[in-house]
């Protein structure tokens, strides 16, 4: 009954998504797109803004910049969000895709919100009072957030850790100088406190993030989180390889976490010859953006992950397929999570050159 009446009410509402939607895709083409802006930093940023507004999960800071950032605007943001979310306020329908942390095994539609509780997660074991980690970077950071509210469960980057030094994480953004342009302008015409976060604008395949971040003040001699989310898919194998070996000389301790898709599902092959296939080509016309890159998920998936992240020099600390395995089909990809490990002799030289 209740998914019925949210139906209804999408179907009235449905010209104004439409209109919110024509304008976002206009701006995102031809506002965001020719100043170097990136158009798929709206995709994961949009759904945790969704869920902060039907109520799954707090993001005030996300809904504090949202009018201020290139392709949005208060009307877009009306037309495009609020219809939906009084369309599910009236019905009192909450499908799986409005849930936070969501169902498991998650699914296409569910799969942002599955991303953002693994990471959610990640950090905030990081901040934790037992946590070695003394640094947190977000690398392609786009519109994230996490650094300027709390997170779900109550950790806040901006807080003292509460361990020997009484100080906070030293946070540092990297992004490419267009975007990290924009989104320092909304944070500043929202009032949001950004004086504790570093940001190092950097192109990675210009220059090694690691160098640019030593550049601001990055000690890779303090354990460090890296949060690398929804960006490997865009990148090329040797790209991952060398941000990967860049982290595996950091100091012990230090974590990553990365999304990935199934390699399979970004060269288009079986069991996702179809899907693959069709969603590059709908990236590539969208975004101007495709896909290069991939983790196997054949299963077992979590073995693929593992194998692919040791040969690298780390190890594999947590793995979560998107979508199921085994009698569930091959998944959509991966979220992993990786360390440094204690005791591992570091590379000389290489944290200068890598990345
Ligand atoms: C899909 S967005 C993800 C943003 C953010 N991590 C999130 O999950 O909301 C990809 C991000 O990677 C950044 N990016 C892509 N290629 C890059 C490059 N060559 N150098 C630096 N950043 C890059 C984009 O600007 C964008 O902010």
């Amino acid at each position: 009954m209740r998914i019925l009446l949210f139906a209804l009410l999408e179907i009235v509402l449905f010209p104004l998504q439409l209109i919110g939607s024509l304008v976002y895709t206009f701006r995102v083409r031809f506002v965001n797109m020719p100043r170097g802006i990136s158009g798929t930093a709206y995709e994961p940023y949009m759904a945790r803004l969704l869920l902060h507004h039907i109520g799954s999960r707090n993001d005030e800071p996300a809904e504090r910049i949202a009018p201020h950032l290139p392709a949005l605007s208060p009307l877009v943001l009306r037309m495009m969000m609020d219809t939906l979310v009084l369309a599910a306020r009236w019905s009192g329908f909450r499908g799986s895709f409005l849930a936070y942390p969501g169902p498991r095994p998650s699914t296409m539609m569910t799969f942002i919100s599955h991303r953002t509780h693994f990471v959610d997660n990640a950090v905030a074991a990081a901040a934790a009072a037992d946590s070695p980690i003394r640094q947190f970077v977000v690398l392609g950071a786009g519109w994230d957030t996490r650094s300027y509210g709390p997170l779900p469960g109550g950790a806040d980057l901006r807080a003292p850790l509460g361990r020997d030094s009484g100080e906070a994480l030293r946070c540092f953004e990297v992004d490419e100088p267009p975007t990290q342009a924009a989104k320092v302008e909304a944070l500043r015409a929202a009032g949001v406190d950004r004086g504790h976060v570093v940001f190092a604008p950097t192109d990675f395949n210009q220059q090694s993030w690691l160098e640019s971040l030593q550049d601001h003040g990055f000690d890779p001699d303090s354990p460090a989180f890296i949060l690398w989310e929804g960006v490997t898919m865009y990148l090329d194998d040797a790209a991952v390889d060398r941000t990967l070996s860049a982290v595996a000389g950091l100091a012990p301790g230090s974590r990553i976490a990365i999304d990935s898709l199934s390699r399979e599902l970004v060269f288009g092959r079986t069991p996702f010859v179809v899907l693959g296939n069709y969603a590059k080509y709908a990236m590539r016309a969208f975004y101007g953006e495709s896909w290069h890159f991939g983790i196997s998920t054949a299963t077992p998936a979590r073995e693929r992950a593992r194998e692919f992240i040791e040969a690298r020099g780390l190890e594999l600390r947590s793995f979560e397929a998107f979508g199921g395995e085994a009698d569930r089909g091959t998944p959509l990809g991966g979220l992993i999570l990786a360390e440094v490990p204690l005791g591992q002799p570091r590379p000389s030289g290489a944290r200068r050159s890598a990345g």
